[in-house]
C-alpha cells in the first residue's frame, strides 16, 4: 500500500501538462499513433471563450481497461475501447487526466473538442466532400461520427503521404447498415486503382496495407437507415522498397528530390542513372 501512494506521488511530481485555449482542438495521448509509455501522467486543460461549453468527441480511444484512465474533471473516468463516445461539459474550462499504469500499454486516444454557445445543442460540421489527408497520419471519419451520418450521400477521401512512404489503414469503428452503406477502398489515387475491398455491416474489418504513398476511400449510404458509421486511423512509413533503393513506378528521379537527405538523394540519382532501363514505362530499379 505505502508502495502504491509513494508511486502515485511521484507519478503526480513529474505530470506533463498541456493547455489548449483554441475554439476547437485535438488532444493526442503520448507518443500517439503509436502506444503511450508505462507510468504516465498527463495533464490536459481545455480553456475556451467565456458563453460556451465544451463537447469533447472521441475518434480514437483504446487503453487497458480499468487500469489505464482518462479522468475528466475529477469525475468521469474513461478507458478501454471508446471509440465513438461523446459527451458535453458544461464549462468553459475543462482538466483531463490522463494516468497509465506500470504494465501493458495501447495505442490510446485523439480526441476533439469544440466549443459550444451555452444554450444552443452541438451540430457536427463533418461536411461530406472530397477531403485530402497529407499528413503522416490521421483520423478518417464518416460524416457526423459518431452521430448518424446522413442518408443518400457519397463522400470521397484521398489520403497521400510523401512519395517514399506507404499506408497503413486500420478501422476503430465500424457500424453501417449492412450491404447497402458501403465503404470501397482503392490502392492508389482514385477508383481505377485495384479495389481493396468494399465493406459495410457491423463487422470490423481486417486492416490495410498500400503498395503505394496513396490511398482511395469512398462512402456512399442508400435512401433509408443510418448508422454511427466508421472511424479510421492511418499511418504510413517509410516503404522497405524505397530503402532498398527500387523507386516505386510513379518517381521520377527527379520526383525523388523532395527528400531530406542529400546524398542519398544523390546516390540513388546516380545509381538510378546508370541503371535506367530502355522504355518509357520501366522504373528505375537499383540493387545494392
Ligand atoms: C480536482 O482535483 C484537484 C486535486 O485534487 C483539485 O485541486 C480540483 O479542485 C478538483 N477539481 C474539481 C472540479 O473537483
Ligand atoms: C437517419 O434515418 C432517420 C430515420 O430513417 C431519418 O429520420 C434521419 O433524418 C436520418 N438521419 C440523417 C442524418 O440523415
Ligand atoms: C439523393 O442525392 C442526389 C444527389 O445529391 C439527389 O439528386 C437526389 O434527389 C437525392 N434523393 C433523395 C430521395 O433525396
Ligand atoms: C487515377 O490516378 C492515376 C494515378 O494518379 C492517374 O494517372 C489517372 O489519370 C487517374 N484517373 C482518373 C479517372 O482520375
Amino acid at each position: 500500500m505505502k508502495l502504491v501512494i509513494l508511486l502515485s506521488f511521484l507519478a503526480l511530481c513529474r505530470a506533463q501538462h498541456l493547455n489548449f485555449d483554441g475554439a476547437t482542438g485535438k488532444l493526442y495521448s503520448p507518443n500517439y499513433p503509436g502506444n503511450y509509455d508505462n507510468n504516465g501522467d498527463v495533464v490536459y486543460t481545455i480553456t475556451i471563450p467565456v458563453g460556451n461549453y465544451i463537447h469533447l468527441t472521441f475518434l480514437d480511444f483504446l487503453t487497458e481497461d480499468s487500469y489505464d484512465v482518462l479522468t475528466i474533471e475529477n469525475s468521469t473516468t474513461v478507458s478501454g475501447d471508446k471509440t465513438g463516445f461523446a459527451l458535453d461539459i458544461q464549462a468553459s474550462q475543462v482538466t483531463l487526466v490522463f494516468t497509465s499504469d506500470l504494465t501493458n500499454t495501447f495505442r490510446g486516444f485523439l480526441i476533439r473538442y469544440d466549443s459550444v454557445p451555452v444554450g444552443s445543442v452541438y451540430m457536427p460540421t463533418n461536411l461530406c466532400s472530397s477531403i485530402l489527408h497529407n499528413s503522416e497520419f490521421d483520423i478518417i471519419t464518416s460524416p457526423n461520427f459518431p452521430y448518424n451520418y446522413p442518408d443518400n450521400i457519397s463522400c470521397a477521401f484521398l489520403i497521400k503521404v510523401s512519395a517514399d512512404r506507404l499506408i497503413s489503414f486500420q478501422f476503430v469503428a465500424f457500424n453501417t447498415e449492412d450491404g447497402y452503406d458501403v465503404v470501397s477502398v482503392y490502392d492508389g489515387a482514385n477508383t481505377s486503382a485495384p479495389l481493396i475491398g468494399h465493406y459495410s455491416g457491423k463487422n470490423m474489418p481486417a486492416p490495410i496495407t498500400s503498395t503505394s504513398n496513396t490511398l482511395y476511400l469512398c462512402f456512399s449510404s442508400d435512401l433509408v437507415t443510418n448508422f454511427s458509421g466508421f472511424s479510421g486511423l492511418y499511418t504510413s512509413f517509410v516503404s522497405n522498397n524505397f530503402k532498398r533503393g527500387v523507386l516505386p513506378q510513379s518517381l521520377t528521379t527527379d520526383s525523388v528530390a523532395i527528400r531530406r537527405d542529400k546524398n542519398i538523394l544523390d546516390w540513388l540519382k546516380k545509381k538510378a542513372e546508370e541503371k535506367k532501363l530502355i522504355g518509357a514505362a520501366a522504373a528505375p530499379v537499383i540493387s545494392i
